[in-house]
Formats: structure tokens, sequence, C-alpha cells
């Protein structure tokens, strides 16, 4: 099989992403890097050095340089933490996120996709992560599942503009997979500060991983859909009520799970036609 041929049969495949087998990681690849550079003395100076080796006396009379500090660099999820809560207006946090380098998810995605619909809406719905076209157009929900999600809220009378739209992850996981714990871990605070800048009045979230990140628990989603929960959201006085449902594209996979996904839909009516507060 040539080369050619060996690639088209992979792209059938789905594999749409140019990454290694295994995962790099790339601290500890950073550290021999720093160790290497450390002690890299020119080899005249090393030869001086060995030549005419000072007396202890003499190292205990030279006034010492003080010794720098050394460099504290925050794990990703604290400094996310950090700089989530520095994020004074909405806009200030997509930009802190463009400039944020502390998931790798980042590295792989074409561009960030921070939020779509109205953002001064009172209901506010939180997916999982973007996938392909949602990378591409730099929107979510413009896929697929995202047209899915579309017409089933249009069956309930709401189109974009009566809802803003985000995700728990703004870049996409590569070949769709779901998103790591310490991934999960590092773009939560952002999230969280969206939904506190925003203060919708509600919240829809769309699928078990946004649903335990945002309310916590073990339980899965079949279990936390259908019932609204007050969502505890730092910065913010009062829970926000928040109603976990079924993922759109797991109802595409699912379609005999549309049932209680209409069910859910059916309440976000009643509960809008009541006036959402
Ligand atoms: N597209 C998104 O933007 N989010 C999802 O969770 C799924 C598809």
């Amino acid at each position: 099989m040539d080369a050619l041929t060996a690639l088209r049969l992979q792209m059938e495949w789905g594999a749409d992403e140019a990454l290694a087998d295994a995962p790099l990681d790339r601290l500890a690849r950073a550290a021999p890097e720093r160790e290497l550079r450390a002690p890299s003395v020119a080899p005249e100076a090393r030869a001086a050095t060995q030549r005419e080796a000072p007396t202890p006396e003499a190292v205990a009379a030279k006034p010492r340089a003080p010794t720098p500090a050394p460099a504290v660099v925050p794990m990703p999820a604290q400094r996310a933490q950090d700089i989530a809560a520095a994020a004074n207006t909405v806009a200030e946090l997509r930009a802190a996120l463009l400039a944020f380098d502390g998931c790798a998810l980042k590295d792989t995605a074409t561009n960030l996709v921070f939020a779509d619909g109205n953002p001064d809406a009172d209901l506010m719905l939180v997916g999982e992560g973007p996938g392909a076209e949602d990378d591409r157009a730099g929107k979510p929900f413009v896929g697929v599942s995202g047209q899915f999600l579309d017409r089933m809220l249009a069956s309930i009378g709401l189109t974009r503009a009566d809802y803003l739209i985000t995700n728990l992850i703004p870049w996409r996981p590569p070949g769709n997979r779901n998103p790591t714990d310490q991934e999960v871990l590092i773009c939560l605070p952002f999230l969280l500060r969206h939904i506190a800048l925003v203060k919708p009045k509600r919240l829809v979230l769309l699928g078990g991983i946004s649903a335990k990140a945002v309310l916590g628990g073990k339980s899965g989603i079949t279990r936390m859909r259908g019932k609204w929960v007050d969502a505890h959201i730092p910065g913010l006085a009062d829970p926000v009520p928040a109603l976990p449902v079924l993922h759109p594209a797991y109802l595409l996979r699912s379609p005999g799970a549309k049932r209680e996904a209409w069910a859910d839909w059916l309440l976000l009516q009643r509960t809008i036609n009541a006036g959402l507060g």
C-alpha cells in the first residue's frame, strides 16, 4: 500500500489529528532541558575553575551574592483560578482565555470556542466541549449535535436570541475524546467565572461531564437529569437553579432516550412560561 492510500485509509477511519500515539509529558521534558542548560559552563572557564580551585578560607571570606528565590510556577489549575478571578468583564475573561497557556488542548485546537447567542439572556446553556466544526467556526454547537439541539430548542420556542450558550472546555479535545479530569480542573474556573459575570437566572447543563463539573457529586446524568438543582457559583450570592439534561450527541446515538429529553425540555418551557426567576 503506498503512503497516500495509507493516509486516505486513516482519514476514513477518523484520524483527523496529527498526534503522537503516546502522550507527551511536557513538564517531564522541560526539566532535563533546564538541568542541561544550568551547568553549561564554557570549557575554558571550567578548566580555569579546576586549575584555580579556591581554598575553603577564601570561599568563606568572599561575600556571596544573594541567591535569587526560585520562580514558583503555580499549577495550571491554580493559575487558571487566579486568572479567571481577575477578569471583571466577559470581554476580559475571553481575552484571558486567549492568552492562557496552561491547557495543552489549545495547542491542537484551531480556535477558542467561547460562546454564542445572547450575552444578556437570563438563560445560559453549558455544553461539554467543541467538536470539529465548532473548532473550525470558533462557535459552540454549530455541528450536527448543535443543529439537533437547535431543533429541540426551537420545538419549545427558543432560538439563540433567547439564551447564551458556552462549553465547559473551550478548546476541542482531539478526535472528540472526553476531556481528562485535569483538563476539566483547568477549564472549570473560566466557566464558573463566565457564569458569575453573566449572572443568568437559570442554567441548563448539557450532558454528564458539564453537569458533574458544575454541580459536583458522583451521580451519572441519567440520575441527575430532569430536575432543577442549585448550582453554587463562586462570586454569586445566591445559587443558580440548574437543569441537567441529556447531551444532544448522546441522543443522536441513543434515540430511545429522546423521550426523557423531551420531558426535560417541557420542564424548561414551563419554567420559562412561569417567568424563569
Ligand atoms: N459542540 C459544542 O460546542 N459542545 C458540545 O458539548 C458538543 C458539540
